[in-house]
């Protein structure tokens, strides 16, 4: 059995085929990042219309390298939210034609079940209930996974996601959009000491974040001081060790509260190498287990929709005639 799988909730055209048997047999992308740079921002409407010239060259692409046609996929999974509504019409709309055509199933897949279970895509994968600690451009969430669609969410950012902290503060840095990564790697030359940020509600009970008091912090830094290199990477290093510091400390506590000792880390965040070392020694500390996929898979990509698609479609459930897009979609409700 094979699905394949689109992503195009946002700036990146993922297709991907995942086989029960042999896993995930092709993977494509097409970022638009360079589209949207000179923007400091994802343009809706411009995210839409080349999804639109791009999804079917990439579908037709991944069926040639994996020397398949239509006539050997079994479903169509595509990502039906939460996302930009124009981009996420594409995907549906394009995944609600092939079906048609091929006579297959077409399964509506959530965008963050995608990140939460793209570590099934390894070989060391976790088992459930597992703590899953979703960081992306607009999610930051704490959440119980019990099941395959059984999650409750445990504790999210009261403002700014952690991705968009990133971004924001690379943007004042003069790294251009999406620029989390390029600001970890500013962070590299960093002296440790120089700069003392807050870690904002790690003193509060509970498992909520916010990030904006810190992104404040850091923005009248760098207003107060004279910006050389070597004073970026300085700020970038403690940015980065304050917002580690919460993720660890906060994970530890959902850990704590539930007793699930296995913690997945996922979303676009999660390729931070940083976050991932300190995290895995923290938490192997804490007598846990740290999960996350490898880089390119952090970052959106259709690859975790065709896994969880497949995952849908052994269970035949999700599979609808209906085109279902939703802007917002709580992973509570699947
Ligand atoms: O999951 P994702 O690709 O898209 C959303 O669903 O939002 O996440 C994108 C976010 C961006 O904010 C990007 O700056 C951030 O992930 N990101 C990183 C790193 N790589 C990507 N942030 C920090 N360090 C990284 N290495
Ligand atoms: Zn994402």
């Amino acid at each position: 059995m094979r699905v394949l799988g689109i992503e195009t909730s946002c700036d990146e055209t993922g297709v991907a085929i995942y086989d029960n048997k042999k896993g995930l047999l092709v993977n494509k992308l097409y970022s638009q990042v360079k589209l949207h740079a000179d923007y400091g921002g994802v343009v809706p409407e411009l995210a839409s219309r080349d999804h639109i010239s791009k999804i079917i060259p990439l579908i037709k692409n991944a069926l040639k390298q994996a020397d398949l046609t239509g006539n050997d996929i079994n479903a169509v999974a595509y990502t039906a939210g939460p996302g930009l509504i124009g981009s996420l019409l594409v995907g549906a709309t394009i995944s609600h034609s092939l079906a048609f055509a091929w006579r297959v199933p077409v399964i509506p897949i959530n965008h963050m079940e995608g990140h939460l279970l793209s570590p099934m895509l390894e070989k060391n994968s976790p088992k459930f209930p597992f703590i899953a600690l979703l960081i992306s451009g607009g999610h930051t969430q704490l959440i119980n996974a019990i099941d395959i669609g059984k999650y409750q969410l445990l504790g999210e950012s009261i403002d700014d996601a952690v991705g968009e902290a990133f971004d924001k503060i690379a943007k004042l840095l003069g790294l251009d959009y999406p620029g989390g990564s390029a600001l970890s790697f500013m962070a590299r030359n960093g002296n440790v000491g120089r700069f003392l940020f807050p870690r904002p509600m790690i003193d509060r009970q509970g498992l909520d974040f916010s990030f904006s008091g810190l992104k404040t912090f850091v923005a009248n830094t760098i207003r107060n001081n004279n910006m050389d290199p070597q004073t970026s990477s300085d700020i970038a290093l403690e940015f980065e060790s304050a917002v580690v510091d919460i993720l660890i400390i906060k994970s530890k506590r959902a850990i704590e509260k539930t007793g699930v000792k296995r913690l997945v880390i996922a979303g676009g965040v999660s390729a931070n190498h940083t976050l991932r070392l300190k995290m895995k020694k923290s938490i192997i500390k804490f007598g846990g287990e740290v999960f996350y996929t490898r880089p390119e898979f952090c970052t959106d990509n259709g690859a975790m929709i065709a896994l969880v698609g497949m995952t849908r479609f052994k269970k035949c459930i999700n599979n609808t005639m209906d085109i279902i897009v939703k802007s917002r979609w709580s992973l509570e409700d699947l």
